[in-house]
């Protein structure tokens, strides 16, 4: 389970950055995987509106935005924006990161595939600024909201606190530390009372990512879903991703995962394995089971989709659909 936190002021050890530790800790302590993105340190170059996504899907920026922000937001269960307000809105950078975003929602939107995560991806806001007017947080929500939406995640709470200015304030507030617990508890405690499934072949790229896709995609918020290889490589078999977008699944940007990284921060109730040989891990009290499936390594776009229905096959049969 992975909390991605993204971090949007330039300014070091300040107010946000504090809540946003907060947050992170607490996870640490329940065993979740943390990442965080720091916009002002990635500095993202902006969004130049030239209607590439529109038109293809993709980002016309040659950056390394995918790997760096897609890739961990389609593996994020939750994401956490933590920003100051500066003149209403938020800060720059992550403003650029928030714009380049409309790669998603097009995928999303004009493209009409479905991000597996969104059924059960939340999100979450937690913002600071120096006054206390009464709508200083607005413009702030609506952006969030709705980038959030963009990257496949439904804002659930948000907790804001006006007066803070000062390197140093947040801290210092009576009721924060009380206030996140509270927060993190209603976040997290929903994803860790689901059973984990854990998809695992040898090099991640085909076979388990596509069983995963469609697992998330058909249980939704009932089942805490998981693929890794044994072996892996680089980069997801762009044929499964293609066959997968042919069922309205979006698998652009997953990576492949190692075995060893997913047990980490996860205990599977259920080991699917499909060709991951000698490695296959045992995992005591985990019921495991094993498909015969071809790899699609190598195979032409026919093929791919071939394993891609056997495997949508089998997955319906292990949920009862
Ligand atoms: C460029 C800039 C613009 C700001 N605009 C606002 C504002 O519109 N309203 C407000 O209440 N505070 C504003 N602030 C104050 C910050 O929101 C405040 O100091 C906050 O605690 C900074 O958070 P940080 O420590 O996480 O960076 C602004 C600060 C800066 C540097």
């Amino acid at each position: 389970m992975l909390v991605l936190g993204l971090k949007g002021s330039p300014r070091k050890k300040g107010n946000s950055d504090y809540l946003l530790g907060l947050f992170l800790q607490e996870a640490e302590k329940r065993g979740w995987e943390t990442q965080v993105v720091d916009a002002a340190k990635e500095g993202f170059a902006p969004c130049i509106g030239c209607g590439n996504c529109e038109r293809k899907g993709v980002c016309s920026i040659a950056d390394d935005m995918p790997e760096k922000f897609f890739a961990l937001v389609r593996r994020a269960d939750v994401v956490v924006v933590s920003v100051p307000t500066y003149f209403y809105g938020v800060p720059a950078k992550i403003k650029a990161l928030m714009d380049r975003t409309q790669t998603l929602w097009s995928r999303k939107y004009i493209f009409k595939l479905k991000d597996p995560g969104h059924d059960f991806r939340k999100g979450v806001l937690m913002a600071v600024g120096a006054t206390h007017g009464k709508d200083l947080f607005d413009g702030i929500h609506l952006n969030v909201k709705y980038f959030l939406d963009a990257a496949g995640a439904k804002l659930e709470e948000s907790l804001c606190y006006r007066g803070m200015e000062g390197r140093g304030d947040m801290e210092k507030h009576p009721s924060v530390r009380a206030d996140m617990l509270s927060l993190v508890e209603t976040i997290l405690s929903p994803f860790e009372k689901r059973k984990t499934w854990l998809f695992a072949c040898r090099e991640n790229a085909g076979r388990s990512q596509m069983s995963a896709a469609f697992a998330r995609s058909l249980a939704g918020d009932r089942i805490q879903v998981i693929s890794a290889g044994s072996q892996p490589v680089d980069k997801i078999n762009p044929l499964a991703v293609e066959a997968m977008a042919e069922k309205g699944i979006d698998m652009a940007f997953l990576t492949p995962v190692s075995l060893d990284a997913a047990l980490e921060n996860s205990r599977p109730d259920l080991l699917v394995t499909m060709g991951c040989g000698e490695a296959c891990p045992f995992i005591p009290g985990c019921k495991m089971v094993d498909w015969d499936l071809p790899d699609p390594a190598g195979r032409d776009l026919d093929g791919v989709r071939a394993i891609r229905d056997e495997i949508e096959k089998k997955v319906k049969e292990l949920l009862n659909l």
